[in-house]
């Protein structure tokens, strides 16, 4: 028998933007991935600077859950969640971003959810921004590049947080904010805006580079800034930071393997980490920027901000571990965020991305030896070729045993010594696909 701590938060995890649905009602605005046309394994989802209205934009009506929510509760509490990660549509209480009133529907919405929360016994963990801003917003300087982003989030951040003060107590700034360091970052987690068209997730070039880092910096000190006056507004606030484990093995033990797959955990995963856990960039981004280039414009304030507004708790999603080689000409795999060379060792889901649980504990016992803070496993889950059968069940053994074997290593992980507020699996109610992967012009796995 496994025995996880007492108030251990178990539930399950979605976004707004990939579940709400009703994208321009009640005074919503619309954001950036609304403007994010469908895609599939094959092919790649597309942006357009105006909308089309011959193609289809899965966020327009998600999976109605703006309308279903009260249902959707009813079934979690079912299930035994103790909590319910969710985030707020920034464009719900912020049509365009730069207003400074904010929409009452927007904050009357989101008030009933945490109430319905809270009475079944529900803890509402709550990410500011999951990949979404208000498109108005991203135009205006093009994306989070643009400085003025950082006092319209801090607005954003201040108004809901005072205004669910006494409803919510775990936040998350941004999700995955480390996507950002990646080249498929840009406009999913910068909204930094791609040329019109199915190039959407393969343009990168030095200018996108450097806008990317300098949006990078920018959500930095927007995230500090909401610390710091989280704190102000309810001392007793949790807020964590939230990043994506890009775990990585190096692929032999040559060592020019092993200081490249160093490397990539260093920019993949510390950089954020140090920033927001540690209060400052760490050694080795001075290095890296010299070398690609980049010019971060950053002032005194900023960094002063930046090391007041330290998170609570290192919140991350975790799906699979990748490898890394020195060698260019050794093959790729899919994943989602995460690309990299197969391990020999781990297998494969149905789905191509590879299924290493132990990763999980790895990862962990890393990142704590590094922080010493309390974790949160906000997102781990499988993507599958579920088979609806006829009584509108689905038989998904493999789903159970992928659990199974990674909440193992979360029990491992615990027994390890690391302190672990709790686990919110990802995909706890079906949702639309975020379509991160990132392809070539032939649209094969890069
Ligand atoms: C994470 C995101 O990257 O992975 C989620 O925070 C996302 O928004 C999840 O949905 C699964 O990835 P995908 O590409 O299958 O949607």
């Amino acid at each position: 028998m496994y025995k996880f701590p007492k108030k251990f938060l178990w539930g399950g995890a979605t976004s707004a933007n990939q579940s709400e649905g009703a994208w321009n009602v009640n005074g919503k605005g619309v954001s950036t991935p609304d403007m994010v046309t469908a895609g599939t394994k094959e092919k790649p989802r597309r942006f357009y600077k105006e909308l089309k209205p011959e193609e289809y934009y899965p966020s327009h009506d998600a999976i109605d859950m703006y309308n279903r929510y009260f249902e959707d509760i009813e079934l979690f509490a079912e299930m035994g969640f103790k909590s319910y990660r969710m985030s707020i549509a920034w464009t719900r209480i912020f049509p365009k971003g730069f207003e400074t009133t904010p929409n009452q529907e927007g904050l009357d919405f989101y008030r009933e959810i945490f109430k319905s929360l809270k009475r079944k016994k529900i803890e509402p963990i709550v990410t500011l921004s999951h990949y979404e801003m208000p498109y108005e917003l991203a135009l205006l300087g093009n994306g989070w590049q643009d400085r003025r982003c950082i006092d319209c989030f801090e607005r954003y951040a201040k108004v809901v947080m005072e205004e669910f003060s006494d409803l919510v107590t775990y936040w998350m700034t941004f999700n995955e904010i480390n996507c950002l360091a990646n080249v498929f970052g840009g406009y999913l987690a910068g909204g930094i805006l791609p040329p019109d068209g199915p190039e959407m997730q393969i343009t990168e070039n030095h200018e996108r580079k450097n806008a990317r880092f300098n949006g990078l910096h920018n959500q930095f000190v927007a995230s500090a800034r909401a610390v710091i006056n989280g704190k102000k507004i309810n001392p007793n606030f949790q807020i964590g930071c939230m990043i994506s484990a890009l775990c990585s093995y190096p692929y032999t033990c040559n060592p020019e393997d092993m200081i490249k797959n160093q490397q990539t955990f260093q920019i993949n995963n510390w950089l954020c980490g140090d920033v927001q856990i540690r209060g400052h960039y760490p050694h080795f981004a001075k290095r890296y920027f010299k070398e690609n280039d980049i010019s971060i414009h950053w002032t005194q304030k900023d960094l002063k901000e930046i090391s007041e507004g330290t998170v609570d708790y290192l919140a991350f999603s975790y799906y699979m571990s990748n490898c890394i080689s020195s060698d260019e000409t050794v093959g790729k795999s899919l994943g989602n965020i995460m690309t990299g060379i197969p391990n020999p060792y781990v297998k494969q889901s149905a789905w191509g991305w590879p299924v290493d649980a132990r990763g999980l504990r790895y990862y962990m016992n890393e990142a704590y030896g590094r922080y010493e803070i309390p974790m949160f496993i906000v997102e781990n889950g499988i993507g599958a070729k579920d088979k609806l059968e006829s009584d509108k069940t689905i038989h998904d053994p493999y789903r159970i045993d992928y659990l199974k074997e990674h909440l193992l290593q979360v029990y491992e992980a615990i027994e390890d010594g690391i302190p672990v507020i709790g686990y919110t699996m990802w995909g706890c109610i079906d949702l639309i696909w975020n379509g991160n992967t990132f392809f070539d012009k032939n649209y094969k796995v890069l």
